[in-house]
């Protein structure tokens, strides 16, 4: 029989051993993870701290830090990564959505402003996470987001309903080359594969075991999708409108080019937090 464990007794105790040396990180990786142990919102931690947990719960909660203690990031196991301050849903299926991301979503944001009712597209949507955002931010706004795979259009699909945004958000599954005849889009965002083939099974086990390989894999020289995204981003935009697509370390050159080539005319250029390009705006001919 198990000893007698309250809730903040086990998450002091499960930080203590989650990231030496990173309590603070641990701490919250717990927090999230006994909250997934008990059905409850991460929220109302705070207040359950007395409550002692059941055999049967703690059972549950030292599984959970097994698998986090094996490399398994703690949104794939709760299922849940918080992105722009919304909650997503993320299964195998999509990429789990990351902080840098959150460029392309100001970027879009600043080039949105004075456009009424824009029309925005997601080419690779995966969780939804863009699209959604900006849906969320700009209400006048609809979108359609498109992926691959199916089985990441219906995740994304069910995160438009979760967060109320399903009456202006549709999810298509099919190749964005193939979506190009559609046209008239205000705004074209897009986060592609672009991680080099060979690079890939170098990367943190967080992500190479963890991330499926269809949102990572840019081809041999990490391109790839580049160069198919920009004819369908020049075709989709309207005159005046523009794209926002995210970039690897080191690939704005590169993509500068590729979208030159297209026609289209780079604008600006976002970094992350760590001071690296990562969203490049471009417009297409005409537009100022
Ligand atoms: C890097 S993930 C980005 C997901 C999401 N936008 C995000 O930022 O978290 C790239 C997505 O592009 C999709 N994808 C790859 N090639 C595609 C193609 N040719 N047409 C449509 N979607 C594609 C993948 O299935 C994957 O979901």
């Amino acid at each position: 029989m198990s000893e007698s464990v309250t809730v903040a007794q086990a998450l002091t105790r499960a930080s203590g051993g989650l990231a030496p040396g990173s309590i603070t990180i641990a701490r919250l990786d717990a927090r999230l993870l006994l909250a997934h142990a008990l059905g409850v919102p991460p929220e109302r931690m705070i207040s359950l701290g007395a409550q002692p947990l059941s055999e049967a719960e703690q059972s549950v909660f030292r599984d959970l830090l097994r698998r986090r203690r094996a490399g398994e990031p703690t949104s794939r196991i709760i299922g849940r990564r918080e992105f722009w301050s919304l909650d997503f849903e993320i299964t195998p299926d999509v990429l789990d959505p990351r902080p840098d991301s959150e460029t392309i979503v100001e970027a879009a944001l600043a080039k949105l402003q004075g456009r009424a009712a824009p029309r925005i597209a997601d080419l690779g949507a995966g969780s939804g996470c863009l699209l959604l955002a900006l849906l969320a931010e700009r209400k006048d706004a609809t979108g359609v987001g498109v992926d691959i795979s199916a089985a990441a259009c219906r995740v994304a699909a069910g995160n438009a309903r979760r967060l109320g945004l399903c009456g202006r958000a549709a999810f298509v599954c099919m190749d964005w080359n193939s979506a190009a005849s559609a046209g008239g889009f205000d705004a074209v965002v897009s986060n592609p594969p672009y991680i080099a083939d060979g690079v890939i099974d170098t990367l943190a086990p967080e992500v190479a075991r963890h991330d499926p390989r269809g949102a990572l894999s840019g081809g041999a020289d990490g391109l790839d999708a580049y160069r198919r995204l920009a004819p369908a981003i020049a075709a989709l935009l309207r005159p005046g409108g523009f794209g926002a697509v995210e970039i690897g370390a080191g690939q704005r050159p590169a993509v500068e080019r590729i979208f030159a080539a297209q026609g289209l005319t780079f604008r600006k250029a976002r970094r992350d937090l760590a001071g690296i390009d990562r969203c490049l705006v471009f417009t297409s001919e005409s537009s100022t």
